[in-house]
């Protein structure tokens, strides 16, 4: 790695201790490190111990004459190749995700023009709580590079997700961001995310409960690991992720007719909650009460014709991507109709969720990956977990396969 530096800021945790591990394993590879210890954190690690290992001296404070005479905060951010926060405090991350800036840490957070890669650690419910959750994505989205936390036993007895990331994962991490890990750089990407509106009259549609989370997060992921990614979305209330390109339609056959204009593509993720069905007519003007004034129909059901496949019309397509991605949204025998879906639609994977509970609308997802070698069951995790995991997955399959 040779001459590449990183700014470590340690946060109030008992995993601090493992950042002085981290210390040694960066300058194993070659990365020096420079040491922000904020006041909570120097309650579990010393400043001697960490000027020690880093062969610097260790900032503390952000009115201290001494510290900011020596290296000023503005210039701390700006003389590292990358800042990295372990642990990263349900604090610290509320902080930064806010532009909160009241300590050295958060301070030189906020002034960094640097990458910055948070590990976090706390307590299972601290990390799964509605506000830490929010954050999270807020700072995926502001482009904050994560590495864990893990599942696993806590210094608190407690057990589940938040305990950081073990020193070498975060190493190994700091490594690709150094090196501007991009395994699908040079490749192209198609996601479909959200509902589509099939309209009954200008007032009136059908439609589904798809927020679009899993999608968007799919299409962030495949576009922070560098594939050209376009993001075909029906109607929903989120953020564009950064980096992607996004084309808006509303009805199964704009989102057909975007798909194709999309393509040439390498990998295609087909996550939309596509109606199967629309109106057989899109009336013009709304319909009235009590039968209809404008037209010939007049008793109250509506009749309905398919959908175009948009995962089947691609898989048929002349220009098919190499590898092919359905979902399927189930209530019941949610594999079985998996595995029967990716013969019948021609994909290579399903991604088979359960949606008998809140995963439509909500933040977390529970995944069977269905290929032609079988099937795996992937843990209750969040759906930007579901999507990194994926976009590695794709990656390491792509990759294989060139
Ligand atoms: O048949 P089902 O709707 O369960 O299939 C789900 C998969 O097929 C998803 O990947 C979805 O995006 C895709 N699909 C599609 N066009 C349709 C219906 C579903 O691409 N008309």
């Amino acid at each position: 790695m040779g001459d590449k530096k990183i700014l470590l800021i340690i946060g109030g945790g008992i995993a601090a201790y493992k950042a002085l591990e981290l210390v040694r394993r960066l300058a194993e590879r070659g990365v020096k490190s420079r040491a922000i210890l904020t006041a909570a954190g120097a309650q579990f690690v010393t400043p001697l111990s960490l000027a020690a290992l880093t062969g610097d001296q260790v900032y503390q404070d952000l009115f201290s004459l001494t510290d900011e005479a020596r290296m000023g905060h503005i210039e701390l951010s700006r003389s590292a190749d990358l800042v990295v926060v372990a642990p990263a405090t349900a604090d610290l991350m509320a902080k930064m995700a806010n532009g909160l800036a009241n300590d050295l840490a958060s301070t030189t957070l906020l002034a960094t023009d640097k990458p910055v890669l948070m590990a976090p650690a706390m307590n299972v419910r601290m990390w799964q709580s509605a506000p830490v959750q929010r954050n999270a994505e807020t700072l995926r989205r502001d482009g904050v590079l994560f590495v864990g936390p893990d599942d696993g036993e806590m210094a608190c007895g407690e057990f589940g997700p938040g305990r950081m990331a073990e020193p070498d994962a975060i190493a190994a991490a700091v490594e690709r961001a150094l090196t501007g890990h991009a395994p699908l750089k040079g490749l192209k990407a198609l996601v479909t995310a959200g509902p589509t509106q099939e309209p009954i009259d200008p007032v009136r549609f059908l439609a589904n409960r798809s927020s679009g989370r899993q999608g968007y997060a799919i299409a962030d992921a495949l576009a922070r690991a560098g594939a050209q990614t376009t993001l075909v979305s029906g109607p929903v209330a989120i953020d564009p992720p950064r980096g992607v390109k996004l084309m808006r339609v509303t009805t199964a056959r704009e989102m057909l007719a975007a798909c194709e204009a999309a393509l040439p593509a390498d990998i295609a993720v087909m996550c939309a909650a596509v109606a199967d069905w629309r109106p057989q007519i899109a009336h013009n003007s709304k319909i009235k009460k009590g039968g209809q004034k404008n037209d010939q129909q007049n008793d109250q059901s509506l009749a309905l014709v398919e959908n175009p496949d948009i995962l089947a019309s691609l898989a048929g397509h002349a220009a098919r991507p190499r590898l092919l991605i359905g979902f399927a949204a189930e209530t019941d025998d949610v594999v079985a109709h998996a595995v029967e879906k990716r013969t019948r639609k021609g994909a290579d994977w399903i991604v088979a969720n359960d949606v008998s509970g809140d995963v439509m609308g909500g933040t977390r997802n529970r995944v069977h990956l269905v290929s032609a070698a079988g099937v795996e069951d992937w843990p209750d995790m969040t759906k930007t977990d579901v999507a990194e995991k994926l976009a590695a997955r794709i990656a390491q399959t792509i990759k294989g396969a060139a």
